[in-house]
């Protein structure tokens, strides 16, 4: 995935167009670029990080422009795959964020036509299809609407052409593109947060839509050229806060966001509520289905829908939802979860879904995605922007609201006091900090963590292990604790640290054998337990609470002890190596 900005402005925008493209590095930050359009078309680009000072050292500056941030999914990382591309003439420059499945076709016909191609990349077609249709059709309408039909894939791309310095040309299909209409300024986006500080007001793109922007003009079409009215959307300005306060990582910020998101995320319209348990409740067939993270929300989901709610369900890894889509008819409902919205496993299980006829429920963070458009029905976590890649404060909304829908459906609520009281015990855990701190400084050369727990505390042992892998590199395996015996148990060793989830439910006892019997092998044992046992090496204390609502809860010393571990090796938290915020591709 890869983030794009482009402003039309009367001053310069150079400075807006960085800062914008920086708050989209969530998207991917291996290079980025920007280019504006004067006389001529005048571009940066840069692999690694976005750096102010080789910017002012350029001097670039223009009133319109566009910028890109990259992920690399086509070509490597290289300065000559960075965006924008440009056309032969260099008199048009793109950014694209997407995959075009058909480049090599069109790239050889390009080829044989005489184009010069500078790069590795998919995107790079885009420039010079622009050009060939721009000649062809001396029109700019038609330029980018034979462009649009004959490319496949996912994109939403913006251009700028030499020959009109105040135009901004743009198109989406699968892949976000939202307007932002300032004051005596124009800003095309993948995200709404680029541009925030400047408007609130928003025009969200459809699918299949093209846009011709300029400083007094702005037109949007179908891809078959027939113009399309689109209404201004004015959005909440808190819900896009991307200041990282006194934190020094988003991550830790978003780690200690929430009790307050966990709030936020129970604010949902009663009426829209009441449909989704409705649907979730009457449905003959139900299937939850999301990626990482999301996933492990997913599969709590089950275990509660099942032990509240009475409602039976399947939670199918998205990446894998084909296998099933046999059972998937015109009764079925699908419970998609995604924090980004966009991530492209679960965009194609529900687009396979809807093909058969089955209804989509969906809970999102990011409000306009393309699931959020796709579903029927769509509940947002409505915790506000997360940018840490690893996803925290997002997990434990999807968990809060999954709670609050399995109670609604048996007409009970998670009312204001046990609200209050899941943040006290969030609060007594952030009081923990130092002891985690010192399990992290402990474990911190370890090279293998084993996180084990059963029922409702297995989802929270998967997502504890994916936490640990993806921020600070160290090998984790999270499984129910009864399957350890199968197999898993040969490789406990000497000094091999397990976290054991053990709060006092009917599975504390045979989660207690479990970590007997891994002492017994070696094995130093980190207990998440409201109860102290002899068999803990070190112990996180969890606060006494209804005991089905410990899953919130025990998740927290599990992020922060990856963040910590993180911290100790020195590993980018933010922005963990290999991975994007949110993965755009299958
Ligand atoms: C883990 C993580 C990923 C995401 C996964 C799904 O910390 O960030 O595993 O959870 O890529 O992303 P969404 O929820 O955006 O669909």
């Amino acid at each position: 995935m890869c983030g794009i900005l482009g402003c039309i402005s009367n001053e310069d925008i150079v400075p807006m167009l960085l800062n914008g493209i920086k708050r989209l590095e969530y998207r991917g930050y291996d290079s980025w670029g920007l280019a504006v359009v004067e006389d001529k078309i005048k571009l940066i680009k840069n692999v690694g990080n976005i750096n102010e000072e080789c910017l002012n050292r350029l001097e670039l500056k223009g009133s319109t422009g566009i910028a890109h941030t990259r992920w690399a999914t086509h070509g490597g990382v290289t300065r000559e795959n960075a965006h924008p591309h440009t056309s032969c003439g260099e008199e048009i420059a793109i950014v694209h964020n997407g995959i075009i499945e058909n480049f090599q076709e069109i790239k050889r016909s390009l080829l044989a036509e005489g184009h010069k191609f500078m790069s590795q990349t998919d995107s790079e077609v885009i420039a010079h299809l622009l050009e060939k249709y721009y000649n062809k059709f001396k029109d700019i309408k038609k330029a980018i609407l034979a462009t649009v039909k004959r490319i496949k894939g996912n994109f939403a791309f913006l251009a700028i052409f030499q020959k009109d310095s105040d135009m901004i040309v743009g198109a989406r299909k699968d892949s976000p593109l939202v307007i932002g209409i300032g004051k005596n300024k124009i800003f095309l986006a993948s995200d709404v947060l680029s541009f925030i500080e400047h408007t609130d007001k928003v025009i969200f793109l459809d699918n299949l839509e093209v846009v011709i922007a300029k400083k007094d003009l702005l037109k949007i079409f179908d891809f078959k050229g027939k113009e399309v009215q689109k209404s201004v959307t004015q959005v909440a300005w808190e819900a896009y806060d991307v200041s990282k306060k006194e934190f020094s990582h988003y991550t830790l910020k978003e780690i200690y966001e929430q009790t307050n998101t966990l709030k936020s995320s129970l604010c949902q319209d009663q009426i829209k509520l009441n449909e989704f348990c409705n649907s979730i409740k009457s449905a003959k067939k139900l299937f939850i289905t999301a990626s990482g993270t999301s996933f492990h929300a997913g599969l709590l989901a089950k275990y509660l829908f099942s032990k509240i709610s009475k409602v039976y369900c399947e939670a199918v890894l998205a990446s894998e939802f084909n296998q099933i889509i046999e059972w998937v008819d015109k009764d079925t409902i699908i419970l998609a979860i995604s924090q980004s919205g966009e991530t492209a496993d679960v965009l194609d299980a529900v687009k396979k879904a809807k093909e058969k006829g089955a209804k989509i429920l969906s809970i999102v963070n990011v409000v306009g995605s393309n699931l959020d458009r796709e579903s029927h029905l769509t509940l947002y976590l409505n915790c506000g922007p997360e940018i840490g890649v690893a996803a925290t404060k997002s997990f434990t909304s999807q968990l809060a609201l999954i709670y609050f829908l399995a109670f609604t459906m048996i007409n009970e609520y998670i009312g204001i006091n046990k609200l209050k009281r899941l943040n006290e015990c969030i609060d007594l855990i952030f009081k923990q900090k130092d002891k985690i701190v010192e399990i992290a400084e402990k474990y911190k050369n370890s090279n293998d963590f084993y996180f084990i727990g059963r029922s409702i505390h297995y989802p929270i042992a998967l997502e504890g292990a994916l936490k640990l892998k993806e921020l600070s590199y160290i090998h984790a395996e999270g499984m129910a604790a009864g399957e350890l015996k199968h197999g898993t148990l040969a490789l406990i060793d000497i000094g091999t640290p397990v976290v054991v989830l053990n709060p006092k439910d009917q599975t504390y006892c045979d989660t207690l054998s479990n970590a007997l019997e891994m002492k017994a092998r070696g094995a130093k044992i980190i207990g998440i337990s409201n109860l102290n046992n002899d068999v803990y090496d070190d112990l996180i204390l969890l606060p006494e609470i209804d005991e089905l609502f410990y899953p919130v809860i025990e998740v927290i010393p599990l992020q922060m002890l990856a963040y910590y571990l993180a911290i100790n090796r020195g590993a980018d938290v933010d922005k963990p190596r290999n991975l994007a915020k949110s993965v755009t591709v299958k």
